[in-house]
């Protein structure tokens, strides 16, 4: 048995594709059932209702489809997080770090931590420092504050970490509180506020000034975020003393399914 494993915890829920696995088998089986009536209905002659069973027909297999599509993508997708020790997830992480323009004195923040790696790998890499991670720890993944914890002891920075529940558009912290903020694939998840560049204002105003930031998420999403052009001046204009931008998706190898994922992924950097 190895009990020093760490679990740093698969990005895909594996009841997310439990649930499309059974939705998928049950509208297979629905969609079979309703055969025998829609051909009864032909063989009757019953005109009337047969056009309402044709689009019941259809729509069903549409959504059975769709949720077949759900359940092989978040499969590989799940497939390659995992591989070789969940390298792809923990290369997507470290970028984060990589960008972080700290001189590892002080006090870091991890925004929507889940299972604790930037904050834990902040406080080991920086032995002047203190990190705190922040999540909601929803029913949507299987990351707590215990996970954290023991993930911290592992790495033997247990006394320079500190986890607790926050939500990101809301931080109980002062302004100008921390030296260093970093947050990876967080905000994009927080459907209850439509303008992103929010969460970005909330993370740089318990950041110092002169403190670094390092931010990655599917910022060039859209649909999620909106016009580009507009988050970046946004977030400028939280009054950033230097910021810079990188399409973080095209620095990595990675499987087709990752890649469809997160093709929108990025990175906003710099000193407040
Ligand atoms: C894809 S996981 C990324 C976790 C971690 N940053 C990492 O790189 O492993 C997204 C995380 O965002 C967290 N999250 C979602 N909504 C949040 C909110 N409103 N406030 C704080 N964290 C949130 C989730 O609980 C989850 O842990």
């Amino acid at each position: 048995m190895n009990e020093t494993k760490i679990n740093y915890g698969n990005w895909v829920p594996k009841k997310m594709i439990v649930i499309a696995f059974v939705m998928a088998i049950t509208f297979t089986i629905i969609s079979i059932l309703i055969y025998p009536f829609t051909f009864n209905i032909i063989l009757t002659n019953n005109i009337d209702i047969f056009p309402l069973f044709l689009a019941l027909n259809i729509i069903l297999w549409v959504i059975d489809f769709f949720c077949i599509f759900i359940t092989v993508f978040f499969t590989s997708l799940y497939r390659a997080f995992d591989a070789n020790n969940e390298k792809l997830q923990n290369d997507i992480r470290n970028i984060v770090l990589e960008n972080l323009q700290w001189n590892g004195e002080g006090k870091a923040l991890d925004i929507g931590t889940g299972s604790g790696y930037l904050a834990i790998k902040l406080a080991k890499f920086n032995n002047n420092s203190e990190a705190i991670g922040i999540d909601y720890w929803g029913s949507s993944w299987s990351y707590s504050v215990k996970l954290c914890e023991q993930n911290a002891e592992k790495e033997g920075v247990k006394e320079r970490t500190r986890f607790q529940r926050a939500d990101a558009a809301n931080l109980p912290f002062e302004d100008e509180t921390f030296d260093a903020i970093v947050s990876n694939l967080v905000f994009h998840n927080i459907a209850k506020i439509r303008d992103k560049s929010k969460f970005f204002k909330e993370a740089l105003r318990v950041l110092k000034k002169g403190g670094a930031f390092s931010i990655q998420d599917k910022v060039k999403s859209k649909i999620l975020y909106g016009n580009f052009n507009k988050l970046e001046k946004k977030i400028e204009e939280t009054g950033v003393a230097e910021m810079h931008y990188k399409d973080t998706n095209l620095a990595l190898e990675m499987p087709r399914s990752a890649r469809m994922e997160l093709k929108t992924m990025g990175i906003f950097y710099g000193i407040k």
